[in-house]
């Protein structure tokens, strides 16, 4: 079993992403509480090229210099697959959004991140999009898998939001997502069961909206449209605002007193004619049962994570 992240100490990180409402507020948590040597970007919210104007767009606001270099623009197999019912055509719908006024630094996301993996001690990879990107590192340059320290990853849960049974991230690439489980490397999962957990209740976008400034102005316009759609699509009553999923992969390492979770064996499954892309995990009370691979978040202090969510936009913010 690997051992628990247990220090809070400030993770050196990669974050792979696909801004993405909950991706923007992902790149926010990570710029103020970790080590961010690099941001990658994927094709899934939208299409490569929305993505990766998104998260120069969000860099800008955020006034970081952290490079970020373009990487897969679909799947290892098949078409890619978007989700503007939830962020829109152009993944970050519901504000109105600069110019970016700083170029793309690269457009080989797969090789920057095999050279961060091979220059850069106890680096965390924390993807938070399809896992395309992250795939072709792996499989590109097996060494990195014993080089890094781990993979945090937002992705899977016990049930599904793009089909019954699988959660979009993995299921817009479950070949992809089958070579990070099935790697060797220490997994952390931030799966639907935690971050449906984590809103963007109204009180907690008023809040985000009293920070004023642009950054805010511009993360509650999204997560204001984010959250609508969320309450569109669904009917139980008992989710109250969009699920803020990604942050919860970077906090599981930068806060990582703020969750509970439980070693289990995970697999993907990419052939079963109702379950493609579903993260099957072991949860026999038997013993005897496979030997965990993965660390799979059980349960968030959403009050806390959001205290941190609100004092990373509070440190962005330039005063008046
Ligand atoms: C995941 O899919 C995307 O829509 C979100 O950005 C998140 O990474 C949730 O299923
Ligand atoms: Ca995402």
């Amino acid at each position: 079993m690997p051992e628990t992240a247990s220090t809070g100490a400030r993770p050196t990180i990669l974050l792979d992403c696909d801004p993405g409402h909950d991706d923007a507020i992902a790149i926010v948590v990570a710029a103020r509480h970790t080590e961010l040597v690099g941001i990658t970007t994927v094709a899934g919210n939208a299409p490569l090229d929305s993505t990766t104007h998104n998260a120069l767009v969000i860099r800008d606001l955020l006034g970081v210099d952290v490079p970020i270099h373009s990487g897969a623009a679909g799947p290892l197999v098949g078409e890619p697959k978007f989700a503007g019912h939830i962020h829109g055509e152009s993944g970050l719908d519901g504000a109105d959004l600069p110019t970016p006024s700083t170029p793309l630094d690269g457009t080989d996301a797969v090789n920057f991140i095999i050279d961060m993996c091979r220059s850069t001690q106890e680096l965390w990879l924390v993807p938070i999009g399809p896992l395309t990107n992250i795939a072709l590192a792996l499989r590109t340059a097996p060494d990195i898998a014993h080089r890094i320290a781990g993979i945090s990853l937002m992705g899977g849960g016990t049930f599904g939001n793009r089909s019954s049974t699988a959660e979009f991230n993995i299921w817009a690439d479950p070949e992809a997502a089958h070579v990070v489980f099935s790697s060797g490397v220490r997994i952390v999962m931030a799966g639907l069961d935690v971050t449906h957990q984590f809103t963007a209740t109204p009180d907690r976008i008023a809040a985000i909206r009293s920070t004023g400034g642009l950054l805010g102005t511009t993360l509650a316009d999204l997560l204001t449209f984010f959250s609508a759609k969320y309450g569109e699509l669904h009917d139980d009553g008992a989710l109250i605002g969009g699920a803020i999923h990604d942050p919860l992969a970077v906090m599981a390492l930068s806060h990582p007193h703020l969750f509970e979770r439980v070693a289990r064996h995970v697999v993907v499954e990419t052939r079963g004619e109702y379950t493609r892309g579903m993260t099957v995990i072991d949860q026999r009370k038997v013993t005897g049962r496979q030997t965990p691979n993965c660390e799979v978040l059980t349960s968030v202090d959403a009050a806390a994570a959001f205290d941190v969510v609100l004092e990373a936009i509070t440190h962005f913010t330039a005063p008046d």
